[in-house]
Order: C-alpha cells, then structure tokens, then sequence
C-alpha cells in the first residue's frame, strides 16, 4: 500500500476577482504580504512544481493520493480553480485522491460559507458520509480506511491561522469511526496535533479543540494523522498531546521547503521517503526516510464487528 501525501501547494492566479468588501478583510494584508513582503517570491515556482509533482504521481503510480490543504493563497475561486486544474486534471485517469480544505481556502468568514474547495476538489472528496454533511468522510484504500476531517474556519483576524473541527462534526466523526468496518484508521487533516517537539500549538495557528478531536480519533482507533500547515515537513511518534503518529508534509511548493511524502504502509509499519523539488533538475529526487511504527488498534468495536458474530 502506497500512499502520495502533499500540502499546502498555495497556487495564486494573475486575475483574483476582487469586490469591494475583499478591502475591508484579511484578503488585503493577504495580498500585501504576498505582493510585498516576500510570500509571493517564495511560491513563485509554484505552477511548474505542481505539474512536476503529478509528473512524479504519473510515474511512481501510488495507490492513493492525499492532499491536505491550503490550495490557494487567498482563498478567491479564480485561484481554487486553477488549483485543482493543476492538482487533478494531469493525473484524472491515475489513481484516487483525498483533499481536505486548509485555513488558506475559507480564508475568510465569507469565504467559509461558498464551497470554493468543495466544489472544485469533489472528485477527491467522494467517500462514505453519515449524512448530507461533508465532513468527515471515508475513503478505502485497500485494507485502510483515510478519514477526511474539516478543520479549517473563516477567521476575522489577519493573524488568526487557527482553526477547529467543531461539536457537530466531532460527533459525526465519532458515529463514522464506530460504524466503519475494521481496518487502520488514518486522519487526513490540514491542522497539526503539535509542533515538531510535540509542544502544543501557538493559540493563532493551532486547533482550538485538539483535545476533543484527539479523545474521539483516539477512541475511534486513528492510528496516523496526515497533516500540513507548517510549511516544513516533520513527523513525530505518539506524543503527550496525541497518542498516535503524525506526519506533517510541509509545502510542496514553498521555495526550498518544497517536498512531499511517499509512505509505505505494510501492517503497522509504516516506511516514508520524502522527495523533495531540485530546481537544477526541475524534479524531485528523494532527500530523507524514516519509519513509524502506528498505533495498534483497528477501530473500536462497532455495528460492522457486532453484525459479523
Ligand atoms: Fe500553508
Ligand atoms: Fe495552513
């Protein structure tokens, strides 16, 4: 089992389509830092790293393709499309993918509320769902299940990066986890359970409500949490904050953070090269591997094991 884990691509498009109440939001000092204080220079290979990267999927043929948000700079549709042109188009006929929104693509209260992302990853949204509700869903990738989580909220602040998963999509994600047949359960979500050293987050670019989602991925058998947001790759083994694995892919794009992860899942190992962009080459080649070993459980005793006794 072979997994593709990407994030936080941030593609930007020449044309934005700004209204007038984009210039009384965060969009403005968004656009100021990425026109002016170097965030724009920093994604300026942005398009020609994304199509590399499906370049990378077309050859390496994974099983499944995972991104974890943070498609856009400023969350403006003109950019989503784009964004999923690049991301899905090239590899439309290769295999499977999971996409989870990141805090850039609801990037305000507005914004939250139209579905850019919905609307232009739903090739990579299809799962098993409880209800009409988006989030959470299911994807089965052989013997794994990936559960795409929501974490990401339309802030106020120009500062506020945080996000949270909410009561009612927590409760729904408990319901998910317990109905679903066995198999590892592996959280795909754009916010990171803590910092590199297992610290907990800073209160502006965090989850709000870490500790309930952790107690319900927890009880519901995760095993590994997928994530992006640092815009820098790491991973940690279980940690005082959550008791299962996580790998946070970093930017695939950002000038020389620019990688992406390739995992090898077989039983409860879990085996990952990063491959990170060489401009010289204009390719990725891989640059680090680890192991991980993942949290021992297959879900809790559910419908599906009760209706097998
Ligand atoms: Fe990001
Ligand atoms: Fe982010």
């Amino acid at each position: 089992m072979r997994l593709a884990h990407f994030s936080d691509i941030h593609v930007t498009a020449q044309r934005l389509g700004w209204r007038s109440s984009d210039w009384f939001n965060k969009r403005l000092t968004g656009w100021v830092n990425l026109r002016y204080f170097g965030r724009g220079r920093r994604f300026a290979e942005t398009d020609r790293i994304v199509q590399a990267l499906m370049q990378e999927v077309r050859t390496r043929r994974p099983d499944h393709v995972i991104f974890s948000g943070d498609a856009t700079a400023l969350g403006f549709e003109e950019e989503m499309t784009r964004a999923s042109r690049l991301v899905i188009d090239p590899i439309q006929h290769g295999p499977g993918g999971m996409a989870v929104p990141g805090n850039h693509d609801t990037y305000t209260e507005d914004v939250a509320g139209q579905g850019f992302f919905e609307r232009h990853f739903a090739p990579w949204q299809i799962g098993t769902r409880l209800s009409e509700a988006t989030y959470p869903f299911a994807q089965r990738v052989g013997p794994i299940w990936l559960i795409g989580v929501n974490s990401s909220t339309g802030n106020f602040w120009p500062w506020d990066a945080a996000g949270s998963v909410g009561p009612e999509q927590l409760q729904r994600l408990e319901t998910l986890l317990k109905n679903l047949e066995p198999g590892p359960r592996i959280l795909v979500i754009h916010h990171p359970m803590s910092l590199p050293d297992g610290s907990p987050e800073d209160r502006w670019h965090g989850l709000r409500d870490l500790a309930a989602l952790v107690r319900v991925a927890a009880n519901g058998g995760v095993c590994l949490a997928l994530h992006g947001h640092h815009h820098r790759a790491y991973h940690l083994g279980r940690c005082a904050l959550a008791p299962f694995p996580a790998i946070c892919a970093g930017s695939a794009t950002e000038s020389r953070n620019w990688s992406y992860g390739e995992y090898e899942i077989v039983g409860r190992l879990l085996r990952a090269i990063r491959r990170r962009y060489s401009p010289e080459t204009g390719s990725f080649e891989d640059c680090e591997s680890f192991e991980l070993e993942l949290t021992d459980s297959d879900g809790p005793p559910g419908r599906s094991d009760r209706e097998r006794r």
